[in-house]
């Protein structure tokens, strides 16, 4: 099974191009299903047909899903909710404040990509195609594995053995509830399925990560954000979808200084992700909505393209710790050895290796440390970090 995910800013395309790229890979012949994790659901008004929040058939190996987020929650979190809200509310926060908190942000998404799991374990679909949220709000579900983690360690997995011997009589003594028994499998088996999950999301056979942008400076700088991060967790993108370009026939005065600066920020995309195929979209006539219009933009974005191969294969960046010193490693092939430049500015690096330029927003750990030097071994280019 191929999973191909689909991310960007708010309002870029990504649930056009999800749509159109489902309609196409049913075309090919692979039974797809077409599901989105933006609780912002807006598939069906992109197909204009109704889905469900089962998959429902939609043309000719094609299913679309929306999922419901109320009810992943209940079937995931229920107890965990339960003993959460009962713990704020002994605290004195108010009923309907606690079991708001009890639900941590994004967790209505991590609950939608657990149904990718499902779907790879059953084996019944060729394709999933997932209409991803916003750059920012799937981002921030990358720390989920780590942040359960946290939570399993700290407060209960260690002490769980403990909370067992002391429940009878903390219960009695100190106002505070403590979690029961189903509470902790509650939260162990989201931390296996959780872990289960980023296994097949990142695992390149499997999944594909595609960017969708429009070329403006604010949608190119989120989205280089969301590259780096991305590629720092270890998930792949192998393909950027640059979409509503204006076409080349627009000739409208109105239209020039537009024309040119998409010409710029086009530029700027091909510095920023490096080797990756960027498939150019036109801004259409009008709205993208409807099979017909779907399928148009699917043919217009992938040419005789399938849009379930790999775009690519290489792993673009990784850090690494030597002994006191960070190393940021980028590959750039086919480039030869000369003058190395680098520029620091903010949390942003830029760097010149003869014709070639790239932009990288620098990661956190890496946002304090400046570069201090550089070298160019087999395609990768090292760069070296230590605290200022
Ligand atoms: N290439 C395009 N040309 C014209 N309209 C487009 C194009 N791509 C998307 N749209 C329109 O832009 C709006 C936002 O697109 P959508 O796919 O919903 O974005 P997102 O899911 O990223 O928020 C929709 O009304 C859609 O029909
Ligand atoms: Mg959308």
């Amino acid at each position: 099974m191929r999973v191909l995910l689909y991310t960007g800013k708010g309002g870029v395309g990504k649930t056009s191009v999800s749509a159109a790229t489902a309609i196409l890979c049913a075309q090919l012949g692979y039974k797809t299903l077409v599901m989105s994790t933006d609780p912002a659901h807006s598939l069906a008004d992109s197909f204009a047909l109704p889905i469900r929040s089962e998959p429902t058939a939609l043309t000719k190996n094609l299913w679309g899903l929306e999922i419901d987020p109320f009810r992943e929650i209940e079937e995931n979190w229920a107890t965990v909710k339960d003993y959460l809200s009962t713990l704020f509310s002994s605290q004195g926060v108010d009923n309907i404040v606690a079991e708001e908190l009890s639900i941590f942000p994004g967790m209505d998404e991590l609950f939608s990509l657990l149904k990718i799991r499902q779907f790879y374990e059953r084996g019944e679909y060729d394709v999933v195609v997932v209409d991803c949220a916003p750059t920012g709000a799937t981002l921030r579900l990358l720390h989920f594995p780590e942040m359960i983690g946290w939570y399993m360690r700290r407060l209960f997995h260690v002490e769980r053995k403990v909370v067992g011997t002391i429940r009878r009589f903390t219960d009695e003594i100190f106002s505070v509830p403590l979690p029961g028994e189903e509470v902790y499998e509650t939260v162990e088996r989201l931390y296996k399925r959780v872990g289960e999950m980023k296994a097949v999301l990142t695992d390149p056979d499997v999944t594909s990560i595609r960017l969708v942008l429009n070329p403006e400076k604010m949608v190119i700088e989120e989205t280089r954000r969301a590259y780096t991060y991305l590629n720092l967790f270890g998930f792949v993108c192998d393909a950027i979808i640059a979409n509503k370009v204006l076409p080349e026939e627009v000739t409208d005065e109105y239209f020039y200084e537009w024309k040119i600066s998409q010409q710029k920020y086009l530029e700027e995309i091909e510095a920023s992700f490096g080797e990756l195929p960027i498939f150019k979209v036109r801004l259409y006539e009008r709205e993208v909505t409807g099979i017909d219009a779907l399928s148009q933009m699917a043919h217009d974005i992938y040419g005789n393209n399938d849009p379930t191969d790999r775009f690519s294969d290489e792993k673009p960046m990784r850090i690494v710790k030597r002994g006191k010193d960070y190393w940021l490693e980028l590959h750039l092939p086919f480039v030869e050895k000369s003058d190395i430049q680098l520029l620091r500015k903010g949390d942003e690096l830029i760097v010149r290796v003869g014709a070639i330029k790239r932009h990288v927003v620098l990661p956190h750990i890496l946002a304090k440390q400046e570069p201090k030097g550089a070298k160019l071994e087999e395609s990768i280019l090292q760069i070296r970090f230590s605290p200022t």
